[in-house]
């Protein structure tokens, strides 16, 4: 059956039992600030499963996507996929135990036709929290013992510990938890699967998990709860994989398209080779979840959800790159990722065009930073000692100023480069060096130059970032003898001094108007690197001939790197993060103020 069909199933198994069907929210959670993206259905259930009534009554189902980061590393297997769709069902202290799982195993095996042998169930063993659970134990013996199967404890049924048999969304004080009945198929080759689940856990797929959520977390421990909860969550995909009868889940109804999309661009077979297969299932997996971020209004960016949007285009990016893509391929594969997907989200055919146009902007500015940067990192690399920590650590930290070359695309270098050092820890040193590097440019930047701002209000600073563009845009205009002699910011408006004994004709001032208005449209990022006076002037950055500078200056830059940048000046900030954030300017006034020197004003319009 279509993962489609299987879901329509499940919502009616649990709807012809009393289930209501409750919304498939947005990832990005709202009003929660604990967690980045929604990684289970219970999210939104929160409030309801301590004791405030739910409007749709104590029996709820739904499907929610999901995504969950700590498997970003995973991503390439058979079997994991960073966004995925948990299908789940809620008793609000209503029905425990003896429904629950007597209901799963006959959603399972009898709706949807899984082997019973294949399963292998657990519970929670117990600790000094919560006894052992012997109810469910009993129970599953039950369910088996009905379908012919002996289920021994340590057989077929095994009791585990907290860290495999106990759920809790967070680690706050305040959180809720419980013991959980997770159910695991074995998906190896042997024909009855007759293995040991707690030594083999590679050749089994957990499928899904009851919990039953009656705890809370406090100071000390756990609390029981006034009410007892289940909170049911299985993985949609992979029940798909399991009744559709493959290994891969790239090879289900959802994913499988993708997969033959890429293997139309590249001309290659998917299981090529084992790197062909890990890369594609890559592309496939991060282009549908960065097609659901975008969905959820998610755009690329340096912080939070924009952050890992970002990453992951990246690294499909990269991905694509091994196997020989070098144009844009986000294009041409939204397309089919929506039409794998949009029977549950109709928008976004409407969305289509949004987000081929935000993913092909960004995949042409991190194409442009990998062509220049893997040269360059290949060239460092051969002249450091790849076995220390310290010396890779440094190198990717002067690939990241110098290129903007991201640290985790340098530490994806380094892994397939199967290095002997701990790739966690070139990261650690990164972080370390960074942060140093970060407090002595502050310490720099307290010294002096604050380039004549009058604060550091969110205007003047806006204003002082326009500065910075419009030097640039009077020496392509006006000449390349332009520099700053004085400046000075206010609130309301920026004035700049310049040599020029005559004033500037109108078609002069419309030009570097207009070219200080595209930068703005342009969106580009605005960053510092600190760096060795001499340096930073080779490298053409602009400074105040009349200015003494330290030894180590700030340059901030307009662009994406400093080498491809509109705009570099020694400054010592602060500055917008992006001139996105700025407006289109006007010059308003102009005069000579002797000395062969022109003063304009300019404001934003
Ligand atoms: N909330 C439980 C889970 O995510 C069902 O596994």
């Amino acid at each position: 059956m279509t993962t489609k069909e299987l879901l329509e199933k499940y919502l009616s198994f649990y709807k012809e039992r009393g289930h209501k069907q409750i919304p498939n929210v947005s990832l990005v959670p709202e009003g929660d600030s604990t967690l980045l993206f929604v990684n289970s259905g219970m999210f939104p259930l929160v409030p309801y499963l301590t004791g405030e009534s739910h409007p749709l009554g104590s029996r709820l189902v739904n499907v929610q996507r999901a995504l969950r980061l700590e498997d970003v590393e995973e991503i390439g297997d058979a079997v994991h996929t960073l966004a995925f769709h948990m299908i789940g069902n809620w008793s609000l202290n209503d029905y425990f135990k003896q429904e629950q799982l007597p209901w799963v195993y006959e959603f399972l095996i009898d709706v949807l036709g899984l082997d019973p042998a294949k399963m292998f169930p657990t519970v929670f063993v117990g600790d000094e929290f919560a006894p052992k659970d012997t109810e469910s134990i009993e129970l599953i013996k039950g369910i088996f013992a009905k379908r012919g199967i002996d289920a021994k404890e340590d057989e077929k049924i095994f009791a585990c510990g907290r860290d495999k048999n106990w759920w809790q969304r967070g680690d706050a004080v305040g959180e809720l938890g419980g013991p959980d009945s997770e159910i695991h198929y074995y998906i190896g080759d042997e024909p009855r699967g007759e293995k040991n689940l707690i030594d083999n856990e590679d050749q089994f797929l957990e499928l899904g998990n009851s919990v039953f959520m009656q705890y809370k977390k406090t100071e000390n421990g756990w609390e029981p709860l006034a009410q007892k909860n289940v909170d049911f969550g299985g993985g949609m995909e992979r029940m798909a994989m399991i009744e559709q009868g493959k290994q891969d889940i790239f090879e289900t109804d959802t994913f499988w398209p993708i997969i033959e999309k890429i293997v139309e661009i590249t001309g290659l077979n998917y299981r090529h080779s084992p790197e062909t297969t890990r890369a594609m299932r890559i592309i496939a997996d991060h282009m549908r979840a960065s097609t659901l971020l975008a969905m959820d209004g998610v755009m690329p960016s340096n912080k939070d959800q924009g952050y890992l949007l970002r990453r992951i285009l990246r690294r499909m990016i990269r991905s694509g790159r091994k196997l020989g893509i070098t144009e844009n391929i986000s294009v041409a594969l939204v397309g089919v990722v929506i039409n794998t997907i949009s029977w549950l989200y109709p928008e976004l055919v409407t969305k289509q065009a949004q987000i081929e146009q935000i993913f092909a902007g960004e995949e042409e500015k991190f194409r442009k930073t990998l062509e220049n940067g893997s040269r360059e990192v290949e060239r460092v690399l051969q002249k450091v000692d790849i076995n220390s920590v310290e010396a890779l650590a440094t190198a990717a930290f002067t690939a990241y100023q110098s290129l903007g070359y991201p640290l985790e695309i340098f530490l994806e270098d380094l892994r397939d480069k199967k290095l002997s050092v701990n790739i966690k820890d070139v990261e650690a040193t990164f972080n370390n060096i960074q942060k140093e590097h970060q407090e002595k440019s502050r310490a720099g930047a307290e010294q002096k130059f604050k380039g004549g701002l009058a604060d550091q209000s969110e205007e003047v600073v806006k204003y002082h970032t326009t500065t910075h563009l419009l030097q640039r845009a009077l020496k392509t205009v006006v000449g390349d003898h332009v520099r700053q002699l004085g400046s000075n910011i206010t609130g309301e408006r920026l004035r700049f001094d310049f040599p020029n004994s005559t004033k500037m004709t109108e078609e002069q001032i419309a030009q570097v108007e207009n070219i200080v208005n595209e930068k703005i449209s342009e969106k580009l990022p605005v960053k510092f690197v600190v760096l060795p006076q001499a340096e930073a002037k080779a490298k053409g950055a602009l400074f105040i001939p009349t200015e003494t500078y330290p030894e180590d200056v700030k340059v901030y830059f307009v662009g994406d790197t400093i080498e491809n940048a509109y705009s570099k000046e020694l400054c010592g900030g602060p500055h917008v993060e992006n001139t996105s954030q700025l407006r289109p300017i006007k010059i308003y006034k102009q005069e000579n103020i002797g000395d062969g020197k022109l003063r304009i004003y300019a404001k934003f319009n």
